[in-house]
């Protein structure tokens, strides 16, 4: 059975790839950043995509594009801005799902490697959680986790919390979609 995802996105869109590569349908990709290597990935592989700056415009234009394709779940995959309450409430509970490199709720926010370093955290790991107004705080769906390594640096634990994000991401989805 074919369940639509739409993907909102502001980067290199790797969990994308890893999505299309795992056999997830993919109907539309949104970015606020015209230069998401993302926004290239989506064309390349024949995947409706778009760009919005303007953060008011994208989120109303997102809401007539779920309408449109008549999406099942809205997936955030390195998507830099916080969403508003309003597009939040416009959109039914579980709706919405993030990835994001922590194990939360610790390390909320950006530099969530980072803070975990500074910290000397003996672990962190990647959580799914769904969406709700506020910033990586709605429930947990799924976290897995990893030990930080004397040798690590940030770039080298980042390296390894995306290895681990790629295939989680995209069995939690595949989950998420055959219960609904
Ligand atoms: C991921 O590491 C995710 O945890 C965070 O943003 C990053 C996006 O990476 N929310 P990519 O654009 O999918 O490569």
């Amino acid at each position: 059975m074919k369940h639509n995802i739409a993907v909102l996105l502001s980067g290199n869109g790797s969990n994308l790839k890893a999505m299309i590569d795992n056999s997830i349908d993919v109907c539309f990709v949104v970015s606020n950043n015209p230069n998401a290597l993302g926004l290239k990935i989506a064309k390349n592989e024949n995947i409706p995509a778009y760009c919005w700056q303007n953060i008011l415009e994208l989120e109303e234009e997102v809401l007539k594009l779920i309408l449109k394709y008549d999406v099942k779940l809205l997936v955030l995959a390195g998507y830099m801005r916080l969403l508003s309450k309003n597009f939040v409430n416009s959109l039914p509970s579980k709706f919405i799902v993030n990835v994001h490199p922590s194990l939360l709720p610790k390390y909320k926010g950006m530099n969530a490697i980072k803070q975990a370093m500074e910290d000397s955290a003996e672990f962190t790991g990647v959580t799914i959680h769904y969406v709700d107004k506020d910033m990586d705080s709605g429930s947990i769906i799924k976290q897995n986790s990893i030990k930080i390594n004397s040798v690590d640096t940030a770039e080298s634990l980042k390296d390894r919390l995306q290895e681990i994000e790629h295939r989680l991401y995209s069995d939690t989805i595949k989950s998420i979609l055959i219960k609904n």
